[in-house]
């Protein structure tokens, strides 16, 4: 068992409040995914799991083991950074075998761990190449093998693919993930890459300043955003935000009218929508449909099979993202008409942030 809990961390730099009562538990063999802004605290609550930096105060627990005052090397964890760290002068086979020497396993048994991971990540005959003949792809699997040999109980990924091309990253995604199966261990993951997150976690936990503003499956921080910061962080492009009030259970705004049967006493609200879940008339189900909108159309950004649409609603910028196949219908300095999924709308409350439901 190495499930990961974090109680009541709390992290400082001398003043700097980094890291707020972050209470987290981290089931065993599930794949984590960390997102927020830059600064927000995400590689420091890695490295505090690590034990590379020690905690202000909070106990955090692996498996059944309280390992707070522990040592790194004795929390069997072992952390991929976003630069591999590889040493230029070492073989991948010794840069593979580095931590294992230090720690007097045989030489037996180094050569069988490293040979199974090489195998595992398809570098078996890069083996005695310099980690400067190889590729940004081949060197960060270097860096991968080198944290599999030491069969940790959790791996804890640190933006490990972004230094790949778009196409590569896609590929590596895929190739952790069964890997995360094969080996079955726990793994917190680092990422700015909206998809790496939505695709790879079975949990996500969404960071702002150093406090969590919610976490759980993808679809439901997708699909619930607890509150407007998460609404706003995650999807791209990101989430449409409309101003205005709840009256008698209607939205209503200078160019929006949507009965939306909300009880509770009149409010300031914010009423999100994703893009894609706005759509030209006619293509959504009347009961699925709000009541059509004029727009005026500012560009239309084509991405292949969808295009993204900014456009106003009065003096609103909006987005939408509108299939491919309905373009036709829509011209760069023209108007449409466009409907809202209704059973895809979000309202927040204005003064508090928080979903309103
Ligand atoms: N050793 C340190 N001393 C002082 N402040 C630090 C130290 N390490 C990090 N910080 C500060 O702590 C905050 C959180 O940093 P951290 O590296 O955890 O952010 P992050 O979420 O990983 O950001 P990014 O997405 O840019 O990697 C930042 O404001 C950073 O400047
Ligand atoms: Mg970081």
């Amino acid at each position: 068992m190495a499930d990961i809990r974090l109680e009541h961390i709390e992290k400082y730099f001398g003043n700097v409040h980094v890291v707020k009562n972050l209470n987290l538990h981290i089931a065993d063999g599930s794949f984590t995914v960390l997102v927020g802004p830059s600064g927000c605290g995400k590689t420091t609550t890695l490295r505090l799991i690590a034990g590379l930096e020690s905690v202000t105060s909070g106990r955090i627990f692996i498996g059944e083991q309280d390992v707070t005052a522990l040592e790194p090397k004795d929390r069997n964890v072992a952390m991929v950074f976003q630069n591999y760290a590889l040493y230029p002068h070492m073989h991948v086979y010794e840069n593979i075998a580095f931590g294992l020497m230090a720690r007097k396993v045989s030489r037996e048994e180094i050569d069988r761990r490293v040979k199974r991971a090489a195998a595992l990540l398809g570098i078996e005959d890069l083996l005695d190449r310099k980690p400067k003949q190889l590729s940004g792809g081949q060197q960060q699997r270097v860096a991968i093998g080198r944290a599999i040999v030491r069969n940790p109980n959790v791996f804890l990924f640190d933006e490990p693919l972004s230094n790949l091309d778009a196409k590569l990253r896609v590929e590596m995604r895929t190739e952790l993930l069964k890997l995360h199966r094969e080996l079955g261990a726990t793994a917190v993951y680092v990422t700015h890459d909206q998809e790496e997150a939505m695709t790879m976690g079975d949990q996500i936990v969404v960071m702002e300043n150093g406090v969590i503003q919610q976490m759980g499956p993808p679809r439901e921080i997708y699909f619930h955003p607890q509150n407007l910061f998460v609404a706003g962080f995650i999807g791209s492009p990101a989430m449409n935000m409309l101003s205005g009030r709840l009256e008698q259970g209607a939205f209503i705004s200078s160019h929006v009218h949507l009965p939306l049967d909300i009880g509770g006493p009149n409010r300031s609200v914010v009423l999100g929508v994703r893009p894609e879940d706005i759509h030209l008339e006619g293509a959504l189900t009347a009961a699925r449909a709000t009541p059509p909108m004029t727009v005026q159309i500012e560009v239309v950004e084509l991405l292949g099979a969808r295009a993204i649409v900014p456009f106003r609603l009065g003096a609103q910028s909006m987005k939408a993202v509108i299939d491919e196949r309905f373009l036709e219908q829509v011209q760069e300095g023209a108007t449409m008409r466009i409907v809202f999924d209704r059973e895809r709308l979000h309202l927040f409350d204005a003064e508090t942030g928080v979903r309103i439901e």
